[in-house]
């Protein structure tokens, strides 16, 4: 087991990754905000079996929470997530400070209109441009072949699919599976927020989804599968649900009112269990 080298700043990342290409081998970059867990693990691997190098970033990127949002709460710890990253064998752990990512002054956002606008977009307006912001940077940091994104987060993997091939950004975008626990629920870092009563009624989260995605498949109006996931949610002690919405897979324009037909669908939730809010997707049909 090797220890990930930890580096801070952009230029020593960047003369790891000049010699690693000097000697031929492909780099990859995982971008991450740390508490990593099973999930990202299943990044770093995939992104093996496309780099002979792998760097994985962790940095709670402030531009991408509101004021109200859970920035000082998000859990952290860096000695924890590079003893799971040397257990997969990563190479490199980027953890820069938030100086070393926005110098003082900073002041360009990167701001990728439609696909991010629906969804994520409408119940979080700052997210998707401090998102494309700290990812085209980690790009350009890193001059990576190859990232890894999880689908957990459709939406986000779409949008930064759009910024690199807008921006001219030559690296392939990978998306990885979403890694469940046996129950069903995706893995995430704010499951660490769920109470145990909270944690055991989650499930119906990937449960309703699960049960809207085949009804949409089998030929139900999509209103109407939409409808009962809510209720389900509801029925289950969930909170505010901000959405769950069956959309195009790949631009996430509005499908339905009626049957899906030869469309292409993803169903995608959000729904607050207490004070945390759940997201999870997956392709319908
Ligand atoms: O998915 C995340 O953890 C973050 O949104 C990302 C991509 C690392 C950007 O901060």
């Amino acid at each position: 087991m090797t220890s990930p080298i930890i580096v801070r700043t952009v230029a020593e990342m960047r003369e790891h990754v000049r010699a690693w290409k000097a000697a031929g081998q492909r780099v990859a970059v995982v971008p991450t905000m740390g508490a990593l867990h099973e999930g990202h693990l299943s990044l770093v691997r995939l992104a093996q079996q496309h780099a002979e190098r792998v760097i994985a970033t962790v940095f709670v990127n402030p531009k991408q929470f509101a004021p109200h949002e859970d920035f000082d709460a998000y859990p952290r710890g860096e000695a924890a997530d590079a003893e799971k990253l040397a257990l997969v064998g990563c190479d490199l752990l980027f953890a820069p400070n938030a100086t070393e990512m926005y110098a003082p002054g900073f002041s360009t956002l990167v701001s990728v209109s439609g696909v991010s606008e629906p969804l994520e977009g409408a119940a979080r307006p700052q997210f998707f441009g401090g998102v494309a912001t700290v990812v085209a940077k980690l790009f350009i940091q890193s001059q990576a072949d190859v990232a890894v994104f999880g689908e957990k987060d459709y939406q986000q993997l779409q949008v930064v699919r759009r910024m690199a091939r807008d921006l001219d950004i030559p690296v392939e975008i990978i998306g990885a599976p979403t890694a469940r626990a046996e129950d069903g629920l995706a893995l995430s870092s704010r499951n660490a927020y769920l109470s145990a009563e909270e944690r055991a009624a989650a499930v119906a989260l990937p449960t309703a989804m699960k049960a809207a995605a085949a009804a949409v498949a089998q030929g139900a109006r999509i209103d109407e599968a939409e409808r009962s996931a809510v209720e389900a949610l509801k029925a289950a002690g969930f909170g505010q649900v901000d959405y769950v919405e069956v959309r195009e897979a790949s631009d996430l324009s509005r499908l339905g009112p009626g049957p899906i037909g030869d469309a292409t669908g993803r169903i995608l939730v959000a729904a607050w269990l207490g004070k945390t809010r759940l997201i999870d997707n997956m392709a319908v049909g």
